[in-house]
């Protein structure tokens, strides 16, 4: 058993207060260990980047967050100064589209060695050699060229690559990606898939790697927690979720995944009908019932978690449901 190396304890976020408070992120809990592959899923409006924002202490000023405990290692994240001891050295981000965190009107040579000179007091010259080595790491031909070149100069991969190469600068155990693929065309999604598996394998780096296509996570993830309308529904290793999901939720998550050689080409993918609904007030009960086949009156009320060990799930059915019911 490797070492836990983030755990996030109860985490909220809630914009507003009262009866109209949205509650984007809902006791939400989980950990990472070292150098593994943690998988966020769920639909758009999940909560998923306010989770990541939230555990980097960047959510927007009107978001409150609440948390029961966070810790990365030995830091308490929940005091004061806790999370900027880690942030941008031993815990790093890259965002969906990388031209948002890129600043256009400076070299990307400048960019990548900034926050690593003023983080670990290196030189200019060592910082710049530094900076040629992650890009190296991340597969970037000629980085000395690159250095001076502004982000516009780059393509959509690259401009990843170089994030990567960015948030690498500090050799950080934890990668927070929030769908860093989702903006690239298939064939370089692919590639920045790869490099991230190979990075992770090599250096040893945790990865939280946040997304919306389940498709994408049987081929990262060692570990899956899937959220639903700010919540965990369920949680368990990739072969658990994938071959005994349990969660009506995530069937249907699954059952729109195309399967090769059994979807038809250009046959319609399957959409779970409706939509995630906003957690506003005074929420209860299940928040999938809206949606799910087997939702009955009970789902109105507390509903018990089951499971035991890695593989948990949160509904009012303990039993694995029948093929086909959802
Ligand atoms: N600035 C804001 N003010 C009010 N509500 C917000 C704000 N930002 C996000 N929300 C709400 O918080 C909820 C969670 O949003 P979040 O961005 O975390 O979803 P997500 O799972 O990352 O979705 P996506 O896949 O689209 O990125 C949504 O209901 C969203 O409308
Ligand atoms: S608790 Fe009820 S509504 Fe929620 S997923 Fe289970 S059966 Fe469906
Ligand atoms: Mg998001």
């Amino acid at each position: 058993m490797s070492m836990t190396l983030l755990t996030v304890d109860k985490l909220s976020v809630d914009f507003g207060r009262g009866a109209t408070a949205l509650h984007a992120v809902r006791d939400l809990s989980f950990c990472v260990a070292e150098g593994e592959t943690l998988c966020i899923v769920g639909e758009s409006g999940c909560g998923k980047s306010m989770t990541s924002l939230a555990i980097m202490d960047l959510l927007p000023r009107i978001a409150r967050r609440s948390v029961a405990g966070m810790t990365m290692g030995e830091t308490d994240l929940t005091r004061p100064g806790g999370i900027r001891a880690v942030r941008g050295n031993q815990m790093a981000m890259i965002f969906q589209e990388p031209m948002t965190a890129l600043n256009p009107a400076f070299p990307i040579g400048d960019q990548m060695t900034e926050a690593y000179i003023h983080h670990s007091g290196a030189t200019p010259a060592a910082a710049r050699a530094r900076a040629i080595e992650m890009l190296n790491e991340v597969g970037i031909a000629s980085p000395e060229k690159r250095l001076g070149q502004y982000p516009h100069q780059l393509s959509g991969g690259l401009r990843q690559r170089v994030m990567i190469a960015m948030a690498l600068m500090t050799s950080p155990k934890l990668l927070i990606a929030d769908e860093p693929t989702t903006a690239l065309d298939v064939t370089i999604q692919a590639q920045i898939l790869r490099l991230l598996r190979d990075l992770q394998k090599r250096l040893g780096i945790a990865i939280i790697f946040i997304t919306h296509d389940l498709g994408l996570v049987s081929r990262i993830a060692d570990r899956v927690v899937v959220m639903y309308a700010g919540t965990r529904v369920e949680e368990g290793n990739v072969a658990e979720i994938f071959d005994n999901p349990r969660h009506p939720y995530t069937r249907a998550l699954i059952d729109c995944i195309p399967q090769p050689g059994k979807t038809e080409r250009g046959a319609m993918l399957g959409t779970i009908p409706g939509v995630v609904p906003a957690m506003i007030g005074d929420v209860r009960g299940c928040a999938f019932r809206t949606r799910c086949a087997l939702a009955t009156a009970g789902c109105e009320g507390v509903i018990p978690t089951h499971g035991t060990g890695s593989h948990q799930w949160v509904c009012l059915h303990e039993t694995t449901l029948q093929e086909g019911t959802t």
